[in-house]
Order: structure tokens, then sequence, then C-alpha cells
């Protein structure tokens, strides 16, 4: 079992913030995972002149995971400028979903037990439903 980094991932998660592309909101927001064999993946937010085209910083982090050949998230932290978590935004809990699962660890913060994903996105729809939802 993988002891998480939590301080790693905060540090990754501030950093990727310097990387965000936010002209429209100035929110600049860093996201870093890691995976169950190790691996550390990052992502930071992409906004659009047209707004609502928007990727969140999660949106880019799991766009580095499958770009790394894929896997599972054990646990990310997302954060803002100002350095703090922010809480996932709901398409990006399920967006998370596919690939962490209920049990993915979210950051709540330095001295605080962080928030597995099914707390915060309970009773999702993910691709088990797909297969037993088939009209043919
Ligand atoms: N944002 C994220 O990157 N992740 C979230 O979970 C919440 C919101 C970004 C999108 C947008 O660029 C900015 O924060 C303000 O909404």
């Amino acid at each position: 079992m993988i002891e998480i980094p939590w301080d790693d991932l905060r540090a990754r998660a501030r950093h990727a913030t310097a990387s965000s592309y936010a002209p429209y909101s100035h929110v600049t927001v860093g996201a870093s995972g890691i995976t169950s064999d190790g691996r550390l993946v990052d992502g930071a937010n992409v906004e659009n002149a047209s707004y609502g085209l928007t990727l969140c910083a999660e949106c880019s982090l799991v766009s580095d995971l499958v770009r790394q050949g894929g896997g599972r998230l054990l646990a990310v932290s997302i954060v803002a400028g100002d350095g703090e978590p922010i809480a996932p935004c709901g398409r990006c809990r399920q967006v998370l979903y596919e690939h962490g699962g209920n049990d993915l660890l979210i950051d709540a913060g330095e001295g605080r037990a962080p928030t597995p994903l099914r707390q915060l996105l309970p009773d999702a729809f993910g691709p088990d439903d797909l297969g037993i939802r088939r009209s043919e």
C-alpha cells in the first residue's frame, strides 16, 4: 500500500497553478495526483474565450494520466492560486470517478482528513452501469 505524499501533491498542485491559462476568471487552479503504481500526474485549468469550453485542472490531470498510459488514481490535491485546496466541481467529480472510483482521496487541506470521492459524489454513475443498462 502506497503512503500518500500529501505535501508533495500539494506542492506540485501549487506549482501547476503557474502554468494555468485563466485570463478570464483569473482563478488559477492546479492539480496533482498519484496512481496506484506510484506515478505522479499534474494538471492546470485552461480557459477559452467561449467560456463554457473551459477545461478544469482535473481534466488536464486526467489527460496527463491517460497520456502516460493510464492507471488508477489513489489521491488528488486540487488548489487555487492562493495555495489552498478547492472542492472539485461537479463535472470533475464525475471525470475523476472514472479513473479513481469511490475510494479516490481528495485533499481537504493540511491537518484535515482527506475526503473520499464517494462522499463528494454519492451513488455515482460509472462504467459498470453501461453494461447492465443497454437495451440490446
Ligand atoms: N476550476 C477548476 O479548474 N477546477 C474546479 O474543480 C473548479 C473550477 C477552474 C475553471 C475556471 O477556469 C476557474 O476555475 C473558475 O471557475
